[in-house]
């Protein structure tokens, strides 16, 4: 089948398309570069051993999809492209709310003008809000998000949930991802922050290349056994493959269903600090500091739906996505720029 993956130049997508393409699947690439490099790219498509076509488009662009549709024959969608920090959520809201949602709403307008309705939505663990108790399961109540960028997961969710309702053509899986961490086995393609990193491993990564000081940690007086924050880190390549099996389930049926993407245990900052270091061999230095705006002290998922409806399940633990990350950072230390590809 041929998947359209917008987005697919960025840290998750890249990952996927790899996978995508090893499951058998032909892979078509769309990404307006805004957070991301040809050079990975590049890299995917040696990864995954085989050629796909490439569209530098912008979501927002109706008549570059429409252009993208008439090429190729898309069977899904698996939908990446957004802005995804936080912080710069909260001072460019207005520009959040046009590329995520303005994009995502033209994207499915001109997916259903070419009858294609299979849709896998990157939605994040942020919709679950403050109110709710982890492990967070999809049939709690979303909302309360405390920033723009997690207002658009939101509103896109709902968009989706709309759609459907209005037309039940529509198949639509819609993917809450947990925390992605890690970066593919052969160190060639991995997670690379424009500016200074706000997501925790990537900071501990770049202390530990030596790019950063020390680590500040958010916060150590949080109701947790060691007082700072607890998530649910994912590798990303199992969440890659999470992508596999939902979008093969779209492909066969119609509906929307919402599914965690997580490994279902909690891990404080100061216990990935610690995996991180035993993993790299390299000391992180950090200091405590106080706790970060809108974070919760309490994140993880209740996996047992994925598990029982896609059969799917993550597997690679803490060590493994310490090492995959180190392995990464150590042998790109300046991300893909300086690959001068
Ligand atoms: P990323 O920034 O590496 O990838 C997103 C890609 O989308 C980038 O390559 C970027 O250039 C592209 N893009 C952005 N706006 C676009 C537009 N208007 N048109 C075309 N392309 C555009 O981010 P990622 O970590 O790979 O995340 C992928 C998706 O998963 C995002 O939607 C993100 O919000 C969501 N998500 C990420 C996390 C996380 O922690 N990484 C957690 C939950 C959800
Ligand atoms: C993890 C833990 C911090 C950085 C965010 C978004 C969410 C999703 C994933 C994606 C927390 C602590 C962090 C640092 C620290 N988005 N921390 N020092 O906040 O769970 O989720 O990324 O697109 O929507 O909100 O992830 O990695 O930022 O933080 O102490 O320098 O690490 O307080 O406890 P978070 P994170």
């Amino acid at each position: 089948m041929s998947i359209l993956v917008t987005g697919g130049a960025g840290y998750i997508g890249s990952h996927t398309c790899v996978e995508l393409i090893h499951a058998g699947h032909d892979v078509v690439v769309l990404d307006n570069f805004s957070n991301s490099s040809l050079a990975a790219v590049d890299r995917t498509r040696a990864l995954a051993g085989e050629d796909f076509s490439l569209y530098r488009c912008d979501i927002r662009d109706r008549e570059g999809l429409r252009n993208i549709f008439q090429k190729e024959s898309i069977d899904a969608v698996i939908h990446f492209a957004g802005l995804k920090s936080v912080g710069q959520s909260c001072s460019m809201p207005l520009e959040y709310y046009e590329n995520n949602i303005g994009g995502s709403v033209t994207l499915f307008q001109v997916m259903a003008e070419f009858g294609c309705k299979k849709m896998v939505f990157s939605s994040s663990a942020t919709v679950y809000g403050q109110a709710n108790q982890a492990p967070f399961s999809e049939d709690m109540p979303v909302g309360g998000t405390t920033n723009p960028y997690g207002t658009t997961k939101l509103f896109i969710e709902k968009i989706l949930q709309d759609a459907y309702a209005a037309d039940k053509d529509w198949s639509v899986s819609l993917l809450r991802y947990f925390n992605p961490v890690g970066a593919h086995k052969s160190g060639r393609i991995g997670e690379d922050p424009n500016d200074i990193p706000n997501n925790l491993m990537p900071y501990v990564s770049q202390v530990a290349i030596g790019r950063l000081p020390y680590l500040n940690v958010y916060g150590d007086d949080y109701p947790t056994p060691d007082g700072t924050g607890v998530r649910d880190y994912i590798h990303v390549v199992d969440l890659a493959l999470g992508h596999i099996s939902a979008v093969e389930r779209v492909l066969k049926q119609t509906g929307l269903e919402i599914f965690n993407l997580g490994t279902g245990k909690g891990h404080s900052v100061l216990e990935m600090v610690r995996a991180f270091e035993a993993a790299s061999g390299v000391n992180v230095p950090y200091q405590i500091t106080a706790r970060r705006p809108g974070d919760v002290a309490v994140s993880f998922a209740d996996c047992e739906k994925a598990a029982a409806v896609l059969g799917w399940k993550a597997e690679r633990g803490l060590a493994e996505m310490c090492e995959d990350t180190w392995r990464w950072q150590k042998n790109n230390p300046d991300g893909y720029e300086a690959a001068g590809e």
